[in-house]
């Protein structure tokens, strides 16, 4: 049994595994070679050769425990038809939302445009650095893409409120979400993925009166099928203010922190596997800070199942050696 699968399943407390959220991104040199070549993104997430060898480029470095398919959470609105383009300065944009369209998607065409995702998966699996590895797929949560196709952009700088007023809108687009996003789940199962994480990056934007429509019952219904093709499941609510009460809800098999959670807290009252946490700034910093931020996490979680993690992706400015040196003193105590 490989060490997530462990900690997980049996809850293993002696090993404490680690991945990365965005373990294969900008702040690898190899991967910014790969990048200037591959101007657009949405293409560079369906090239089937490329895919496999940005998987495992972090493998090939650091000493982690899995592969997190590279990809998007918003290949699926791309699956859907709604046109998505990544900019340098903007980030992500969207197309406007055409409702009819997007309900009118046959399954069929939806994963014959996503294909190379899934026959990167099988051919990352097959690679003997997965040995004793997991190897992650993952999907944004329901509310997390809403967010993207209805704002059309990043809500970090203009969220666009009066977007999010029509209910029976919302209520539409949840039902196609789920269903392509329970697709999406399946395929990337059937080809190879063991592990599944929904990101609900906007988890934290939603009121109180909101969480159990827009978060608990959305993520539930990810959860409940992922867990059927008996498939550990990691949530990140990032930015949420309970995340005792999203675990009651939800019952995922790991819960994943932000760093703005207290892990002190956390531990006292969450039973499940926990994973990340760290604020990824302290990988800016110079090597003691790194060592104290990284056993501030183990010694918390010393008694309980605990995957290392950040508390949200490693930044573009990190020195690829420092993140060598926090897995280190992760493996080496
Ligand atoms: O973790 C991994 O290594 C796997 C690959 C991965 C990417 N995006 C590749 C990527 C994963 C798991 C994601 C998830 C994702 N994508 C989320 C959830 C996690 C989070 O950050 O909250 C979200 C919200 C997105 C949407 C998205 N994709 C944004 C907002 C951006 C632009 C801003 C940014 O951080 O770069 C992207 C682009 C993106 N996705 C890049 C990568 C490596 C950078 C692309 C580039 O080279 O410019």
């Amino acid at each position: 049994m490989t060490p997530i699968q462990s900690c997980i399943l049996n809850k293993n407390t002696r090993i404490k595994p680690v991945w990365i959220m965005r373990q294969a991104g900008r702040y690898l040199p190899e991967f910014r070679r790969i990048r200037k070549d591959n101007k657009d993104f949405i293409k560079l997430c369906l090239n089937k050769k490329i895919i496999p060898k940005i998987t495992l480029q972090p493998l090939n470095r650091f000493d982690l425990d899995a592969a997190i398919i590279f990809s998007d959470i918003l290949m699926i609105p791309y699956g859907l038809g709604q046109n998505v383009q990544f900019s340098k300065e903007l980030g992500p944009q969207l197309g406007d939302l055409k409702i009819d369209k997007i309900s009118s998607k046959s399954k069929v065409n939806f994963t014959n445009i996503l294909k190379p995702i899934y026959s990167s998966l099988q051919n990352v699996s097959k690679n003997k650095l997965l040995k004793n590895k997991d190897l992650i797929g993952f999907v944004g949560s329901p509310w997390t893409l809403l967010v993207y196709m209805l704002n059309k952009s990043s809500p970090k700088k203009n969220l666009k409120k009066k977007v999010f007023k029509d209910k029976i809108l919302i209520k539409e687009l949840f039902k196609i979400i789920v269903d392509f996003t329970n697709l999406h789940i399946l395929q990337q199962v059937k080809s190879g993925a063991t592990l599944i994480q929904l990101f609900d990056s906007w988890a934290g934007l939603v009121s109180d009166s909101n969480l159990e429509d827009y978060i608990y019952i959305q993520n539930k219904k990810i959860v409940d099928f992922t867990k059927k093709l008996n498939v550990p499941v990691i949530c990140f609510p990032r930015g949420i203010k309970n995340y005792s009460k999203f675990v009651n809800n939800v019952k995922p098999d790991v819960i994943s922190i932000d760093y703005d959670t207290d892990p002190k807290i956390i531990k006292k009252n969450i039973d499940i596997p926990v994973q990340g946490g760290m604020n990824p700034k302290i990988l800016l910093g110079d090597k003691n800070q790194i060592k104290k931020g990284a056993n501030k996490y183990i010694e918390i979680f010393r008694d309980h199942p605990y995957i290392f993690n950040l508390g949200h992706g490693i930044l573009p400015e990190t020195k690829p050696e420092m993140l060598e040196y926090l897995i280190k003193v992760i493996k080496n105590g």
